[in-house]
């Protein structure tokens, strides 16, 4: 009767089987994790692990795909967060103190795997966590809601398994488009502090979902990576598909060394532009984030597109991180690589307006049949909300959620059909300071979005479902 709810009705599953329901303004807290774990073939990872004869094991069953066939036996116990678990694999020794040059090679460092991009398409969730420090297994990973969702701190599992995910360096985040297929950004980077690592080049990754096979990795060009340390700001990407799935484009922000990169899937080519509104704006770098003070200049972050316009585009709105400003240009613009050229480039994009004080944002995105635009805003703590179809002032933005502990560095946000998706990970906390393992550090909501805006400045312009 249980599995028959689960599989009829997956949003309700998620509601209903958290023992407690936790909220966040209009917001669910889906998932929160004290610190990660994994689900690496039929081994539940809950502490360091030196060797790596997971992969190994996983190298002899090659042809195995993980989620397809691996399923959990009925009597296992999947559906019980780390906290009650009895661990499958016990390490015989507790794991000694070391310093950051002697993890070089560890398999799993629980402590260093901080998640920072979530994405939901359909039954699984894509969760990924950089390459900052050692000792991490797997960058892109998922949790499937139906067999996974019943736990608080469900473990993670590589995807598409942990022998194929260990192609990928590191991942930021991921997106879907709408041809089944997912997109994202390999750094190459191994973005060790004092110690970074280009072990591949930086590219484009796709992967089919239905078959969870990699159908593309295209390195960036030489012209597209003006500098080393380019990789280390290659953090999203976001796709625009206007026409058949291989004429798709691909927008790629470089948030530290300003630019944006433009790849067309049917040139099989790519091409770098640049501009002034790409920029950090020094007025609005110095933060304090979960106790934490310092300063940024994070530039370009985070584009998201409306649905096309007359002329078959576009609007791309952006904003740089260390700014309160938003920005946006045409996708014509981008799309078309000879326009950078031209003199009257510059006036080819736009300043849409300030969000206010503390309102500096990592990822946005745009709901089509809201017309309205989510904001993850680590300034202030919180998840905001604009209706396009209103000027872009600070009396126009809406606070939708905001905490300082349960929402510190709101990481990505995601929107997928009405559902918005967020991930908060503690960053700050974790780069500057230490992370509490006994308290709750990764937080992942979910809110839907005419809940959200309704009875907000964003709802001025209805929609019905
Ligand atoms: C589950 O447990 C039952 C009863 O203990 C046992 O008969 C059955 O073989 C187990 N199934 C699996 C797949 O281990
Ligand atoms: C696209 O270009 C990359 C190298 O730039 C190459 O490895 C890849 O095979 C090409 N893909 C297609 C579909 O042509
Ligand atoms: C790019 O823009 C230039 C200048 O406006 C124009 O001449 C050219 O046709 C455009 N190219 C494409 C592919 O639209």
């Amino acid at each position: 009767m249980i599995k028959l709810v689960h599989i009829v009705c997956l949003s309700l599953m998620l509601v209903t089987t958290n023992q407690q329901q936790r909220t966040l303004g209009k917001f669910q807290e889906i998932f929160a994790w004290k610190q990660l774990t994994y689900y690496i073939n039929g081994i539940q990872l809950l502490q360091d692990r030196f060797s790596e004869d997971i992969v190994d094991r996983s190298k002899r069953q090659a042809d195995r795909l993980i989620f397809s066939d691996d399923l959990p036996s009925e009597n296992s116990t999947w559906n019980e967060g780390p906290d009650n678990d009895r661990p499958i694999w016990q390490a015989t020794t507790q794991s000694p103190f070391v310093n950051p040059d002697e993890e070089a090679g560890r398999f799993f460092i629980q402590y260093n795997n901080l998640p920072m991009g979530v994405e939901r398409v359909a039954d699984r969730l894509f969760i990924t966590v950089p390459r900052r420090r050692y000792g991490i297994p797997s960058t892109v990973n998922y949790i499937s809601l139906s067999r996974d969702g019943r736990s608080r701190s469900p473990a993670l599992r590589p995807y598409p398994d942990i022998a194929r995910a260990r192609s990928l360096a590191s991942v930021y985040r991921t997106r879907a488009d709408t041809c089944g297929r997912l997109w994202m950004v390999d750094t190459g980077l191994m973005e060790i502090p004092g110690n970074p690592q280009q072990i591949q080049p930086p590219a484009i990754v796709i992967y089919d979902l239905s078959t969870n096979t990699q159908i593309l990795r295209y390195p960036f060009k030489s012209t597209d990576i003006p500098a080393a340390n380019t990789p280390t700001g290659l953090a999203s990407i976001t796709v625009d598909i206007t026409g058949p799935c291989d004429e798709a484009f691909a927008y790629v922000p470089d948030l530290t060394t300003y630019g944006l990169i433009v790849y067309s899937m049917l040139d099989n080519n790519s091409w770098r532009v640049t501009h002034n509104y790409f920029h950090f704006n020094p007025l609005a770098g110095n933060f304090r984030i979960s106790g934490e003070n310092f300063q940024w200049s994070d530039g370009i972050f985070s584009i998201t597109l409306t649905e096309p316009e007359a002329d078959g585009c576009r609007t791309a709105y952006f904003h740089p991180m260390a700014s309160t400003q938003e920005f946006s240009v045409s996708t014509c613009v981008l799309k078309n690589s000879s326009l950078s050229s031209m003199s009257d480039y510059y006036r080819l994009y736009s300043y849409v307006g300030n969000r206010g004080e503390g309102s500096q944002s990592t990822m946005h995105g745009y709901h089509a049949r809201s017309s309205v635009i989510f904001f993850a805003e680590i300034g202030r703590d919180a998840i905001s909300c604009w209706n396009t179809g209103t000027a872009l002032n600070p009396a126009n933005i809406a606070i939708l959620a905001r905490d300082r502990q349960r929402l510190s560095y709101p990481s990505d946000l995601h929107v997928s059909n009405d559902e918005v998706w967020v991930m908060s990970n503690t960053l700050p906390r974790f780069g500057y300071s230490r992370l509490d393992t006994n308290e709750y550090n990764f937080y992942i909501y979910r809110g839907i979005v005419n809940d959200l805006i309704s009875g907000t400045v964003c709802s001025t312009l209805p929609f019905y479902n």
